[in-house]
């Protein structure tokens, strides 16, 4: 058993992923300087785990008779997370994934809940595995703020 609020989550999830995928894959090329490696290094790998994460979401949507939505359903709105005009400037991009992770981790706990409530254990699984990831990306950039002092 599902819900529509299930699926409709699953959809804006999916999205979601792809726009990070986006993002992730545009700063993890343009960043320059001595302290880019590491966050350019991070960026990369995350981007391989955000398009597993869009390939979850969309099989289960598929187990679910639904399909994952096209692009022209898709709504630009990671703003903060643009490639930034200074390419020396991490900080921009540490604290643009900062808000990337806090937006996913708020919807994979709103699909966990709707899942539970709709008796859906598999889609609630799914929701579990993707938060733990996105968890430990924000973690992970949470470090990297540490070691960028402000002004
Ligand atoms: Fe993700
Ligand atoms: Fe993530």
């Amino acid at each position: 058993m599902s819900s529509d609020e299930v699926t409709a989550l699953l959809r804006e999830a999916y999205l979601d992923e792809l726009e990070t995928v986006m993002n992730y894959l545009t700063n993890a090329i343009v960043l320059d300087g001595v302290h880019a490696e590491e966050v350019k290094t991070s960026l990369e790998e995350d981007v391989d785990e955000e398009l597993e994460h869009a390939r979850l979401l969309g099989q289960r949507l598929k187990q679910l008779d639904q399909s994952p939505p096209g692009s022209e359903q898709f709504d630009a709105q990671q703003s903060s997370l643009q490639p930034p005009d200074d390419t020396t400037d991490v900080q921009s991009v540490i604290d643009g994934v900062l808000d990337a992770e806090d937006d996913a981790i708020e919807t994979y706990r709103s699909l966990l809940e709707a899942a539970r409530e709709a008796d859906d254990p598999v889609t609630e699984d799914v929701a579990v595995t993707i938060l733990t990831d996105e968890e430990a990306h924000h973690s992970e950039f949470r470090g990297f703020e540490k070691e960028f002092p402000m002004d």
